[in-house]
């Protein structure tokens, strides 16, 4: 439905951006389906707990870390008659459900029930709490319940261009916003630098927009910014920024500083949650280049598309073209998009 010529081809329909049929449907097909970002942190200690919610799709996870140190993500719903079974974050040795009693290892596994004697087949792997893949990325962790991908299609473009050690949370960082617009559209407007002239002034002096180049790695697409003359770059290179895009929302983005993390996280069809997180390497370097003023260029980003927001919606508009030299970030996404859905 996209053309694979950007030349000939159109942009994602405007239903893509407004339906919520559609926005739900993606919801399982994509998300169901993703790598999604978690907070490992909630669960740091061996011995302990955190229920958290699976990006996208809604569904009930939590973390557990184990006495040995092993972290797992699990379902957090009792396989006896659905409730959740971890409600807050902390200390435990394992997991026993508040409705009936069912506990359950820090492995997931399957430990007892009152009142269940003389029940056939019973206890069987059905009633273990289901665990889904989890991953890793430098300081980064990921959870897929039922991935489309190995993790390693999205992690190794990222090891092979930039460093992953060193990396230190940095809470002071730590951002949330909520933008009135679909999930789609901001990965669109983070995917092409073609915007930054007119929407971005500020960082339009720190980056060389001439060379800034994007390349399409898989599931990852890959933005460079050059440092524009007498800019910050990394150290013994003339690179201000590398952009990372892992579909289907994960955005990570490597300064000479460090390493800042967006995550976009869809509550509506057209209501969408931004997530900051930072991880600094030298933070001397934290406010000069195209690592700078990261809190003005994100609103600069969410006033263009919450009006890209009411304009898709408008009857006066359906699709799109493309440009071949600066779009093709924005091409390939809706390309991966539209092959998920
Ligand atoms: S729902 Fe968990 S024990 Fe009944
Ligand atoms: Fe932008």
């Amino acid at each position: 439905m996209i053309d694979p010529d950007i030349r000939r081809a159109r942009t994602l329909p405007a239903a893509y951006y407004t339906d919520p049929e559609l926005h739900a449907r993606l919801g399982a097909r994509v998300f169901g389906r993703a790598w999604q970002l978690v907070d490992a942190d909630a669960a740091g200690a061996a011995g302990s707990v955190a229920p958290f919610t699976q990006t996208g799709c809604g569904e009930p996870m939590l973390l557990a870390r184990d006495g040995a140190g092993t972290l797992r993500a699990l379902s957090n719903v009792c396989t006896h008659r659905g409730n959740l079974v971890c409600t807050e974050a902390g200390p435990a040795q394992g997991l026993r459900c508040r409705y009936h009693g069912r506990r359950f290892g820090l492995d997931g596994r399957f430990i007892s029930m009152p009142e269940f004697e003389g029940v056939a087949d019973f206890p069987s792997a059905e009633d273990d709490l289901a665990p889904a893949a989890l991953a890793t990325l430098g300081p980064l962790t990921f959870v897929a319940l039922d991935p489309e991908r190995p993790f390693a299609e999205l992690a190794a473009p990222v090891e092979a261009r930039v460093a992953l050690d060193g990396l230190e949370p940095d809470p002071s960082g730590t951002r949330a916003y909520e933008v009135a617009a679909n999930w789609a559209l901001y990965c669109d407007n983070y995917l092409e630098g073609f915007h930054v002239p007119f929407v971005h002034p500020g960082l339009a002096r720190a980056i060389d927009y001439g060379s800034y180049e994007t390349e399409l790695l898989g599931p990852v697409i890959l933005q460079v910014a050059q440092a524009a003359d007498g800019a910050a770059a990394f150290p013994g290179s003339t690179v201000a920024a590398y952009y990372f895009f892992l579909f289907p929302t994960t955005m990570l983005n490597f300064y000479p500083w460090g390493l800042s993390v967006n995550v976009v996280v869809p509550l509506a069809v057209d209501r969408s949650r931004i997530l900051y997180r930072r991880f600094v390497r030298d933070r001397a370097l934290l406010e000069v280049g195209a690592g700078a003023g990261l809190d003005r260029v994100e609103a600069e980003d969410e006033a263009v598309v919450e009006q890209v927001q009411i304009g898709v919606r408008a009857r006066g508009y359906r699709r799109g073209r493309y440009s071949p030299s600066r779009e093709t970030g924005v091409h390939h996404f809706h390309r991966l998009l539209v092959s998920a859905a």
